[in-house]
């Protein structure tokens, strides 16, 4: 099985012996080869998205196959340009800025808690205009969807309660609308068809949780990376236009989303082993990240990687919508961490333990030091 802190040896393993793993009894079966990640990532007609439960998730984009999922698709990159991100830089520059200001003066913080979980979840807030003050909320919410439901609530309580959230929010922004994407959303159409409620409601709550749960990972896992390979931290600080690659070379070698699933929608086969009608297949995106047949010496970190056509963002439809905002965000959160946090390390002797969740990857906590510049 995978060590939830080290994944890597156990994928090489599989990628070397039973790349394409299938249990029977369970109707289940995990690939784990690059090639094989890429074609049930986005063969679609193969591989269906749709998940079991008629929860608001399952409603939303990620859970559909076309022709449904296209119309969907179109109605929501409405609202989520490419050119609306871009706009969003100068907000996202003073939030990072202010949650620096607060702790640079003590020398020390929780990276998690104080940086790379905030800024996120402040930016999708704010982007679905939704009130700062109900953070705390999104947080327990987002984190029982995550992690399955461990902790303090369960998965159907957290989609309860943020269904009952979201509908008086939805309910206000009828009334009155504003520049909000909820307020775009709600009168977005394609072919004369708004969104049902049930799938606006998988949509925000999917936004929430991807807004929440994934960039921060990115972020922390890059600190991870500068501590594993300190020569990249210097190099970034020197030169800050190789930041986008660094990145890039994060989202590879530390994917914040580790694995995606699908159901087989048709007896097939895969690098020529059987799968069947009704499997549900995990499709490993941190071991096709590592596989040697892809990316030369996979297992080092090489900043100005290239090509590097790794799938931390998907293949194929449902190519993650929130890539340019997360790629926006990272930059601009780490471009200023190392500017404004000289010598910046993890504090020593402390131990780094994993996330909650065989989906997202990431340290759960990670305390550093550093000089104010
Ligand atoms: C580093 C950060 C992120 C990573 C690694 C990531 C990863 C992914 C992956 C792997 C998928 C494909 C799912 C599949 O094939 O079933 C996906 C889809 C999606 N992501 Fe992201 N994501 C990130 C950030 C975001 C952000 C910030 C947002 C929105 C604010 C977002 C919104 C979405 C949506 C809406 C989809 C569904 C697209 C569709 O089904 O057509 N993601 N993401």
């Amino acid at each position: 099985m995978s060590d939830g802190l080290d994944p890597f040896p156990w994928y090489a393993h599989m990628r070397d012996t039973k790349p394409v793993d299938r249990n029977p009894d369970r109707g289940f079966c995990q690939v784990f080869l690059y090639e094989d990640v890429e074609r049930v990532l986005s063969e679609h007609s193969a591989f269906s998205s749709q998940m079991h439960g008629g929860s608001a998730i399952s409603a939303s984009i990620i859970g559909q196959d076309p022709p449904l999922h296209s119309r969907l698709r179109a109605l929501v990159t409405q609202a989520f340009t490419p050119k609306a991100v871009a706009r969003l830089e100068p907000r996202i520059r003073a939030i990072v800025t202010s949650l620096l200001d607060r702790v640079l003066p003590k020398g020390e913080m929780e990276l998690v808690a104080d940086f790379a979980y905030p800024l996120p979840a402040t930016v999708i807030a704010e982007l679905l205009g939704i009130p700062a003050s109900d953070q705390a909320r999104f947080k327990q919410w987002s984190d029982s969807i995550v992690g399955g439901g461990a902790g303090p609530m369960t998965f159907q309580q957290a989609q309860q309660e943020m269904g009952t959230y979201f509908h008086q929010i939805m309910q206000e922004r009828l009334r009155e609308p504003g520049e909000d994407l909820l307020s775009g959303l709600l009168v977005a159409e394609v072919q004369g068809r708004r969104l049902e409620p049930m799938e606006l409601l998988g949509f925000c709550i999917l936004l929430l949780v991807a807004g929440h749960e994934t960039t921060t990972n990115l972020v922390a896992n890059t600190v991870l990376c500068f501590g594993e390979y300190p020569e990249v931290a210097e190099q970034v600080r020197k030169t800050p236009e190789s930041l986008p690659s660094v990145i890039e070379e994060v989202l590879r070698y530390r994917s914040p989303v580790q694995v995606m699933f699908r159901t087989a929608r048709q007896d097939c086969q895969v690098s020529g082993y059987e799968i069947h009608k009704g499997d549900r297949v995990a499709a490993w995106i941190g071991s096709a990240n590592r596989d040697e047949m892809q990316f030369p010496d996979a297992d080092r970190f090489l900043a100005d990687r290239c090509p590097n056509r790794h799938l931390a963002f998907g293949h194929g439809i449902h190519f993650c919508i929130g890539a340019p905002l997360a790629r926006l965000e990272a930059r601009v959160a780490l471009e200023l961490l190392l500017d404004r946090c000289r010598n910046l390390h993890i504090a020593p002797g402390f131990t780094v333990e994993p996330v909650e969740s065989t989906v997202v990857f990431g340290p759960r906590a990670l305390p550093v030091r550093f000089s104010p510049a």
